[in-house]
């Protein structure tokens, strides 16, 4: 079968083709987009989400606790449809369902491999097979057969390389016992497989898809409106969020480094994260109490989105703002044990994001952040209302503000179930927020959503700990048994720096996730 490069001189009519197509692009991104339409067009190539496979092999675990995977690929394309590489699904009890996307060719975008590489075989035989592009077209993932024969060169399709990048790898799915340096990696955009010794990872070129599937602003609303969670606080929590505006109000202080004993109201300045200035509570005790409760009826979520997955989805981000992160508590056995100030910070940024199909405008994921990480977690493992309403629960932890999918209590550092570790506790019957009627859209680059100041304020919402860990826990342990000293001692010993609240917390935009994606 000829491919389209290979047609050399017809390169002024495909060139006069392809400047067609971009303007059609245009033309869609002034309509509003393509979100949740069931399928995405951009600069000649129509994308679907495809879930319907045959299982092709299924390669062993290397090594006794390693998970095996099975190797897929798509079947019953709809008519014109193109597989772009085989897919996997790794032998752990928490993999979503199969999903990988397929493409058809609307305008010059598509070309068939000239020919396969084997790059790997196993002997369970599942062959690995590289696709050789024509020239200026690129393969987005690679094919896996049962079989050492060359796959047929019109089972799958190449993208014209400029709507291709190369991205990071995520963590191997699989990799070969024979050589463990041959690994198998999973595109999370495309959900192909790319396979090799550290092969790059190709991914969908932001720049193209973005305008044309992301949701607009009324969308976005319908969206919050149907989706946003309900924030749960503990009943007993003292430290409620509020408004970055009503922290500013209420005597919070800005302090510079060049004159650290005279702060300011604030007026917060624009910069890089330098030390030059930090926020911090006002001086006298009375109002520091005050601010430090914080002031739930002015709280709103502030809202971030950004494209992710190479564009084909959609997260919605939402900050919430405290202004006191309160003590750490940690549990011994069955003694609850308040440690100091230990964990104590002013100025907490936590946040949960949900994340959406551009294909058909689900919900697909929701991530919790807890401390410096977190977790993604299944629609149908989320928590709602009664009335069968589509918005999930979020529970934030006493004091630490971590947020959980469902209450209860998880200790943290915790070693083989010694029933020893930091609590996060959460539970219900506490202030609940709504995330719908209380939340603003502080960011959306896309839109070229106006972002208010505050954003820019990229130093600490807090001061360096004015305490010293070890002397609290001194103060702490002097009244516990041995026993117990020794365990709250090596508890504390290895937590991160981050749970002890010891740096002063950044701002939104100073995370590594505002960026990029979830850790
Ligand atoms: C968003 O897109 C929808 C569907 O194309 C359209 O009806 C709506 O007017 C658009 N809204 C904005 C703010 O562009
Ligand atoms: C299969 O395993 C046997 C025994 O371990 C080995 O001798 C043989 O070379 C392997 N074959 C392939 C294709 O890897
Ligand atoms: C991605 O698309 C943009 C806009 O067309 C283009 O300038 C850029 O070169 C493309 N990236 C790659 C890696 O081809």
């Amino acid at each position: 079968m000829a491919s389209c490069w290979s047609l050399l001189p017809l390169f002024f009519f495909f060139f006069f083709f392809f400047s067609l197509c971009f303007h059609e692009r245009e033309a869609v991104a002034v309509q509003g987009g393509q979100f949740g339409k069931g399928s995405i067009e951009f600069a000649g190539v129509e994308l679907r989400e495809h879930s319907t496979f045959t299982e092709i092999v299924t390669a062993a675990p290397l090594r006794s606790g390693d998970s095996g995977a099975t190797f897929f690929f798509p079947s019953s394309l709809p008519s014109g449809f193109f597989a772009l590489g085989s897919h996997a699904q790794a032998h752990t009890s928490n993999s979503s369902p199969p999903r990988a996307l397929i493409a058809r060719d609307t305008c010059a975008s598509l070309a068939s491999p000239t020919d396969f590489t084997l790059l790997f075989s196993t002997n369970s035989s599942a062959f690995f097979w590289q696709p050789i592009p024509p020239p200026g077209y690129a393969a987005a993932g690679h094919l896996v057969t049962s079989s050492p024969q060359k796959p047929p060169l019109s089972s799958i399709r190449c993208l014209r390389s400029d709507l291709l990048e190369s991205c990071d790898s995520e963590a191997p799915i699989w990799s070969a016992k024979s050589d463990s340096s041959f690994t198998v990696h999973l595109s999370d955009s495309f959900g192909t497989i790319v396979a090799g010794k550290k092969p790059p990872l190709i991914c969908i070129n932001k720049s193209l898809l973005t305008v044309a599937a992301m949701p607009n602003l009324t969308q976005i609303t319908a969206l919050i409106k149907t989706y946003s969670p309900w924030i749960n606080f503990h009943p007993k929590e003292p430290y409620l969020p509020s408004s970055v505006s009503w922290f500013f109000n209420n005597g919070a202080l800005l302090y510079t480094n060049s004159s650290p004993n005279s702060p300011a109201r604030i007026d917060p300045p624009a910069g890089t994260n330098d030390g030059a200035y930090w926020l911090d509570l006002p001086t006298d005790p009375a109002s520091q109490n005050t601010v430090k409760a914080g002031n739930l009826p002015s709280a709103d979520a502030y809202i971030h989105i950004k494209p992710t997955l190479g564009g084909t989805a959609t997260d919605i981000v939402f900050w919430l703002f405290y202004p006191f992160n309160g003590p750490a508590r940690a549990k011994v056995e069955f003694f609850d044990i308040a440690l100091g100030r230990i964990g104590e910070h002013v100025g907490d940024w936590e946040h949960v994001t949900q994340r959406f199909s551009n294909f058909d405008g689900e919900m697909k994921q929701m991530y919790f952040s807890e401390h410096s990480s977190g977790k993604w977690v299944d629609p149908k493992e989320l928590e709602y209302t009664p009335d069968g309403g589509r918005r999930p629960a979020a529970y934030a932890t006493l004091h630490g503000h971590a947020f959980y999918p469902k209450a209860g209590l998880v200790l943290l550092g915790e070693m083989e179930n010694d029933g020893i570790g930091i609590m996060d506790e959460t539970a219900e019957g506490g202030a609940v927020m709504d995330a719908a009627a209380n939340s603003v859209v502080v960011s959306a680059e896309y839109l070229g959503v106006e972002e208010p100041a505050w954003l820019q304020y990229m130093r600490e919402w807090g001061p360096k700990v004015s305490y010293d860990v070890d002397k609290e826990l001194e103060k702490v342990m002097r009244f516990l048994p041995g026993e117990m000293k020794r365990a709250v001692g090596d508890l504390v010993s290895r937590l991160p720096k981050e749970v002890l609240g010891e740096e002063g917390p950044t701002g939104p935009k100073e995370k590594a996730s505002w960026n990029g994606d979830e850790s």
